[in-house]
């Protein structure tokens, strides 16, 4: 009995060690189902949140004249308004795998809280979307860009400039 006790010892001592290893080890793949963060940011969450900050805009042209001429742009068709629909539930579900284990893991007690933000601001712009209230879309496309900025201020993307600064002034 005594010969194994070192064994025994040294077995307890490597499983903290084992569940450290595991812990720290990357998520599964079916854990992301868009990728790590940075894919589905990239690929995911910017071209989608794009579409909703893009359908009310204004552009202001220079004719070659000198004068300046201010448009705006917002959503005719209820194709249109369905488009921003669409994107606005699509970015909730964003929302949601972002406080999944996978995509949580590792993050602090702030992760969660910033992605249900993003959730429900998403709600927010369905909403805007289903009423067809260009004003409100505008209006709640400023809070969405707060909210992502929030958490890139806590959890900085390598390129901050390019992720958040030009997506608002276009
Ligand atoms: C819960 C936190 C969180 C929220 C909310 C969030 N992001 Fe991110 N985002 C990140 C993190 C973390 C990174 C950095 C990923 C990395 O570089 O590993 C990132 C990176 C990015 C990037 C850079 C991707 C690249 O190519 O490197 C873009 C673009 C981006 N986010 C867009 C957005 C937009 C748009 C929103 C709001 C609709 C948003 N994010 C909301 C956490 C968040």
């Amino acid at each position: 009995m005594i010969k194994f006790l070192p064994l025994r010892a040294s077995r307890i001592a490597l499983l903290p060690l084992l569940t450290l290893a595991a812990c720290s080890s990357e998520p599964e793949a079916a854990d992301l189902p868009y990728g790590t963060v940075q894919q589905m940011m990239a690929n995911e969450v910017q071209p989608t949140t794009d579409i909703y900050w893009g359908a009310v805009r204004f552009e202001s042209r220079l004719e070659p004249d000198g004068s300046v001429v201010e448009e705006e742009f917002e959503p005719r068709t209820d194709a249109d308004w369905a488009k921003l629909v669409e994107a606005a539930r699509k970015l909730q579900g964003f929302a949601r795998d972002l406080q999944s284990e996978g995509y949580a893991k590792g993050r602090g007690d702030d992760w969660p809280v910033f992605a249900n933000a993003l959730e429900e601001v998403s709600k927010k712009a369905e909403q805007a979307a289903l009423d067809q209230d260009p004003d409100a879309v505008f209006e709640v496309g400023g809070t969405v860009y707060n909210v992502c900025s929030a958490c890139h201020q806590m959890y900085p993307p390598a390129q901050l400039e390019a992720a958040t600064g030009d997506a608002r002034s276009t």
